[in-house]
């Protein structure tokens, strides 16, 4: 019976698993997957956290105490009507505490020891075409447990006999196979396609990113630490490189996409060079909201000694004196008396 809840989620909320990488016609997500992540502290107290997402964009919450959905966004609920959200929230508010129910009957049955986290993801994702990929899959204490494959439990390596005992277990309810099938390939891949159309104008909308240069600590004595910031871009795919010249240069190192606050990216990209090895380097962005216009910013030499002496003490010194000059120019004069003659 372990199954049924994961069965359960997989409907609930339709969800997909993220693989990004796929050439599509339109920008935006393509996938949507439910993720559960279920944290059993002790025999009696455990705890569940549901969210639904559009690849890294989470459109559902869950709230466990009153057990509704949360809808993050105006049009998280796609195409779908009051009545069968009304039935998914249901489905997953029996789903949720039948899964605790029913894995804490388990526990000495499955040898697991308090405390552990079960993670389930399940959802859909368009393939080209028409078409789309289910997937379903599930993490004991962080470690792969099992997935489903061609509607048929396939226990992970890394789960070990434990895995194999569940998918014996679990061939004992076909007909539960038959609810998850319906819901990864047919349920999930309706509510897919209605919310990403319901949200195209946010989920396919282009923001610029802004790019500045900034030097790192170096890594070495001798060398320098180039970074490329490049932040406030939606969608996330980008391209960033440090150039020499028009070849793009080897040493370039991509940090993680990293999100703000504000639903768009931030991504940062350095270069580690030997100082005075710096000379016509450029850091290119290549994002699919410039219309292939790159933005190129060039290095510039970095700032020493005497370029501050320059550009900071020259100007304030230069300064000091004309304010000098300016005060001593309207000063009043010391009062003079002049005695005409009579
Ligand atoms: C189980 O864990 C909860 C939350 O940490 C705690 O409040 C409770 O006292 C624990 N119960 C037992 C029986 O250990």
């Amino acid at each position: 019976m372990l199954l049924l809840p994961l069965v359960l989620l997989a409907d609930l909320i339709p969800g997909a698993d993220n693989k990004h990488g796929h050439e599509h016609a339109f920008q935006g997500p393509t996938s949507f997957h439910v993720i559960q992540i279920s944290s059993f502290v002790n025999n009696t107290y455990a705890q569940n956290q549901v969210s639904g997402w559009l690849e890294d964009l989470q459109i559902h919450g869950w709230d466990s105490d009153s057990g509704t959905a949360i809808f993050l966004k105006p049009w998280s609920k796609g195409n779908f009507s009051d009545v069968e959200v009304t039935e998914l929230e249901e489905m997953c508010r029996v789903y949720m505490t039948g899964f605790i129910r029913i894995v804490q009957d388990r526990v000495s049955e499955f040898e697991l020891t308090y405390p552990f986290e079960v993670q389930v993801i399940g959802g859909c994702e368009l393939n080209s075409g028409e078409t789309t990929i289910s997937v379903l899959s599930t993490a004991l204490g962080g470690e792969d447990f099992m997935s489903l494959q061609n509607n048929s439990c396939v226990p992970a390596a890394q789960g070990g006999p434990r895995a194999q005992r569940f998918c014996v277990l679990a061939s004992e309810y076909q007909g539960l196979y038959n609810i998850v099938e319906r819901l990864l390939s047919n349920t999930c891949p309706r509510f897919l396609l209605g919310v990403l159309d319901a949200g195209k104008a946010e989920l396919q909308r282009q923001v610029k990113p802004e790019a500045w240069l900034s030097s790192g600590p170096p890594p070495l004595p001798g060398h320098l630490l180039l970074v490329c910031h490049v932040s406030g871009f939606y969608p996330k795919p980008v391209r960033v490189m440090w150039m020499r010249g028009e070849q793009e240069h080897p040493g370039t190192h991509q940090d993680d996409i990293l999100p703000n606050a504000d639903e768009t990216w931030y991504l940062r990209v350095t270069l580690d060079v030997v100082a005075g090895e710096e000379a016509n380097l450029n850091c290119r962005v290549k994002h699919s909201s410039l219309g292939g216009q790159d933005i190129v910013l060039h290095w510039e030499h970095p700032t020493s000694t005497t370029v501050i002496i320059l550009a900071i003490i020259l100007p304030t010194f230069i300064l000091l004196i004309c304010l000098a000059l300016w005060y001593l120019r309207r000063r009043p004069r010391q009062p003079t008396f002049h005695f005409l003659p009579v």
